[in-house]
């Protein structure tokens, strides 16, 4: 039995709502799904549960810890005043106010909101990942000697496949400089290129701070998109429903990999997780190559856990319930301490 605890469920809103706002008719919302199921399931275990939106107002965020007394904070936060990069300011509030909360702490949101500083952390520690090149605004764009065709483009910062289409895969240099133009010019941001690593797509979902758990397997299928496009999760492949049915596009488990391609990857999951300093909970997007070889592509520090996303069904799949992997979540921010 766990103790009946007060809660501030903490999400992002696109809009200021006085306190104990009840966002009842947000949660019929699909947009929201992820704020309505640790919702319910907080409501099921017995806590007490405060919800609040937060748009730009700290103030009120403030007030909202002074008055409702939370014993913890869980933290959904993705973006302040809809900037992404402002998430590990969230949490450095709540470190600042030594209010227990949810996820990753401001440093590792930090370092897994670039995806060029968290590959040169885990290459440091020998931790497999493609080679890269960042190409900011602010600098003249100049190709390397060593650049290796083809290559991915992608935002440096961003997430949830934004601007990450097929065309982001290039074989030459014109093309490259395309989408370089295209990521710095019509997105407004900072780029990174990474070797192409052909092979399968797998989502690697963990939970735990000293004692770490890694889940089973998640795996993008590309059922009958065309072989000879590059298959990654692109923002369509991702989040349009009918592009996913059109090309048999399913997310599913991965099951047993050949060649002790699972024990590997447990290895490299607890050792990343480790050398990022990563707490309750992440994901791990992975290319494993036909001759086995295992690269972490991303590292998601806070991931989506709604019910139906990958890390609540990798959890679903090891035993443990939706409601419990939220009670541990908060086990577990509770028990790293502040
Ligand atoms: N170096 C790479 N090699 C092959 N595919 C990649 C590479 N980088 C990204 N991808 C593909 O693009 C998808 C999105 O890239 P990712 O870095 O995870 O960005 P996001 O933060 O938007 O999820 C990946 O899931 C994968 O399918
Ligand atoms: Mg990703």
């Amino acid at each position: 039995m766990h103790k009946k605890m007060k809660v501030v469920l903490l999400f992002d809103s696109p809009y200021s709502r006085p306190r104990g706002y009840d966002y009842h008719e947000e949660f019929q919302d699909i947009d929201w799904d992820t704020e309505y199921d640790v919702f319910s399931a907080l409501e099921e275990l017995g806590h007490e549960a405060s919800l609040f939106g937060l748009y730009n107002d700290v103030g009120m965020l403030l007030e909202e810890i002074r008055e409702f007394k939370p014993d913890i904070i869980f933290n959904l936060t993705e973006v302040f005043n809809q900037k992404t990069h402002l998430d590990k300011n969230v949490a450095s509030l709540l470190e600042m106010f030594e209010i227990p909360y949810t996820g990753a702490s401001p440093a590792s949101l930090f370092i897994c909101n670039d995806k060029a500083l968290t590959k040169k952390i885990l290459g440091y520690h020998k931790v497999k990942v493609p080679r890269f090149y960042t190409f900011y605004r602010s600098r003249k764009v100049k190709l390397s000697k060593r650049l290796k065709l083809p290559l991915i483009v992608k935002p440096l910062c961003e997430e949830a496949s934004r601007g990450i289409s097929l065309a982001s895969v290039v074989d030459n240099e014109e093309s490259l400089i395309e989408r370089l133009k295209f990521t710095h010019e019509k997105m407004k941001l900072d780029a990174i290129a990474e070797e192409y690593i052909d092979g399968r797509e797998l989502y690697v979902s963990v939970l735990g701070n000293k004692r770490i758990h890694v889940l089973p397997t998640r795996e993008m299928k590309f059922g009958q998109f065309p072989e000879e496009e590059p298959r990654i999760a692109t923002y369509k492949a991702k989040w349009d429903f009918e592009y996913r049915q059109r090309w048999g596009i399913k997310s599913v488990f991965a099951g047993k990999l050949p060649n002790g391609a699972d024990k590997k990857i447990e290895d490299i999951c607890k050792r990343a997780y480790r050398a990022l300093n990563l707490q309750c909970y992440a994901r791990f997007d992975i290319r494993v190559t036909a001759e086995g070889a295992v690269y972490i592509i991303e590292v998601n520090a806070n991931p989506c856990i709604a019910s139906c996303d990958e890390v609540a069904q990798s959890a679903e799949k090891f035993g443990i319930s939706y409601p419990e992997l939220i009670q541990k979540i908060i086990a577990l921010g509770l028990r790293r301490g502040i």
